[in-house]
């Protein structure tokens, strides 16, 4: 069974066909521009070029930076304001003319990892952050997935931590890989004393240069990257068009 994931990210949104039998990728993902400012209608227009590229008009997953409480918008700080309250998949339906399944960004890698990535087969709380523009997180206990959890809009510092502990900030402040692993540290401590999950998983662009950050990050849990790197979310997509009940 094949299926269009859609990933509207800060700087780029990518989309990949995946076949559901083996979880991969058909072929090269395909990335266009996130429109400046990305409404509603700038990411359709973009995404309409992303459907004609891969000649898709079958189910198609649409992740998108922000939390979607039954199918609305309800957070938008990589995207344009003008996503808050707009029921997403409802939206897309009508202005693509497929089938659309929307679920977060961070949920879409979440789901995965968990089904066939390095999360398979964990039974206890897992936590997934990706690291990009902002920090995405997905949360799963017991192998059920707990959505929408923001975990990258804590507050440490008197700030968001997504605003000095992103692969953004890392990269806009020019940091060395110690000096975030040790915001990371300090980041991921406040984690533990909040959730005491079993393992967690980092996803996002950054999960391919893994090696340089996740073994210098002094945790109780383990960590490990995600097994579809930066992949995940189109993969997850895939999987959730399957299980959305609309
Ligand atoms: C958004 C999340 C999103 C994350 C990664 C955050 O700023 O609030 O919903 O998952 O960025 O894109």
């Amino acid at each position: 069974m094949e299926r269009l994931g859609v990933d509207i990210g800060g700087t780029g949104i990518k989309g990949g066909l995946v076949d559901l039998t083996d979880a991969e990728l058909i072929g090269d993902r395909f990335r266009l521009l996130t429109p400046d400012p990305a409404t509603p209608d700038a990411c359709a227009r973009v995404i309409r070029e992303i459907l004609d590229h891969f000649s898709w008009d079958g189910p198609t997953g649409i992740a998108v930076p922000g939390k979607i409480v039954d199918g609305v918008v309800r957070s938008a700080y990589n995207i344009d304001k003008s996503w808050l309250g707009v029921h997403a998949a409802e939206f897309f339906d009508d202005a693509l003319g497929v089938q659309t399944t929307v679920i977060n960004d961070a949920d879409a890698a979440g789901l995965a990892e968990m089904r066939w990535g390095a999360g398979q087969g964990e039974d206890g709380l897992v936590i997934l952050l990706t690291f990009g523009t902002g920090i995405g997180s997905a949360m799963f206990l017991s192998g059920r997935m707990i959505a929408n959890t923001e975990l990258g809009h804590l507050q440490l510092r008197g700030t968001d931590v997504e605003n000095w502990a992103s692969a953004n900030a890392r990269e806009d402040e020019d940091l060395t890989w110690d000096a975030w692993a040790e915001r990371l540290t300090e980041y991921f401590e406040h984690l533990e004393l909040l959730f005491s999950p079993s393992l967690y998983i980092i996803g996002g662009g950054v999960s391919k240069e893994s090696d340089e950050f996740i073994p210098k990050i002094k945790t109780r849990a383990p960590i490990v990257p995600a097994r579809f790197r930066n992949r995940a979310g189109i993969v997850g997509l895939a999987h959730a068009t399957t299980l959305d009940g609309r």
